[in-house]
């Protein structure tokens, strides 16, 4: 996947893109991040970026001409569907769904927001997606963009190295996340889950979905309305609610 990103300030990206499982993805060809400076697109002395908006206020806007040459310079004339994502605290808010669904496209443009906002016009015109990655305000769009394309990356066949293992992550399977456990068996007095020592890869697999059943039920029920349960997983969740309206009174 090729991912081109505009932004006043490509050094914010060194760091998280030269590290660990995106440097590795990226050495192994399988992502191909490219930073492009919108500064290198304004055309007068001073490589304004910005202006003060029209009927007043404060804060300054990002200008439109840099922007869309910088778009047009890097997509080039046939877009062929390629999304164009503004970050923003405006836009839809990006999850696990998006990730996966952006991870299908063969090329994907992240365009950094900054300032106070953006010419409405660079909307209008190139904008195809408007994403935000939760109700806070940020100083620009350079860390939802790197947010994004984490969670994105890690749907890219190969990525993550075993295959699909993106699929099993809290979130994609609806549920959050079981306990996990690595050596030694005893830490300050706390040891393992009895299951987990079986052996019995069917115990295991049962303990496991029933601790992640628990857990969400705990700290994220909502998810529990879309999540895909059996029969039996949801009398486990009966009993869990019926435990927990009990401890209540
Ligand atoms: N820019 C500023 N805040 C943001 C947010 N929460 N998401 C995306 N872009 C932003």
């Amino acid at each position: 996947m090729r991912i081109d990103i505009l932004t006043l300030f490509p050094q914010m990206f060194s760091g998280p893109l030269t590290e660990s499982i995106l440097k590795r993805a990226q050495t192994n060809g399988l992502l191909d991040i490219r930073l492009h400076d919108i500064r290198d697109y304004t055309t007068d002395r001073h490589h304004t970026a910005d202006d003060s908006p029209y009927g007043g206020g404060g804060g300054m806007i990002m200008k439109a001409e840099p922007i869309l040459a910088a778009v047009e310079d890097v997509l080039g004339a046939v877009r062929d569907g390629i999304p164009v994502i503004l970050t923003t605290p405006q836009g839809a808010v990006f999850n696990q769904r998006w990730a996966k669904e952006l991870s299908r496209h063969e090329r994907l443009l992240f365009l950094c927001g900054r300032y106070e906002g953006i010419d409405e016009r660079v909307r209008d015109l190139v904008v195809t997606h408007e994403m935000s990655i939760g109700d806070y305000v940020l100083t620009g769009g350079e860390l939802p963009t790197l947010v994004m394309v984490d969670a994105i990356a890690r749907h890219i066949p190969g990525v993550l190295g075993e295959e699909g293992a993106a699929d099993k992550d809290s979130h994609a399977t609806g549920l959050l996340e079981y306990p996990q456990y690595t050596r030694p068996p005893t830490i300050r007095g706390l040891s393992i889950p009895a299951a987990l020592l079986s052996g019995n890869h069917k115990e295991i697999e049962r303990w496991r979905r029933a601790e992640s059943i628990k857990r969400t039920w705990l700290r994220r029920p909502d998810l529990l309305l879309t999540a895909d349960l059996s029969e039996k997983e949801k009398w486990l969740l009966a009993t869990l609610a019926l435990e927990w309206l009990n401890a209540r009174q």
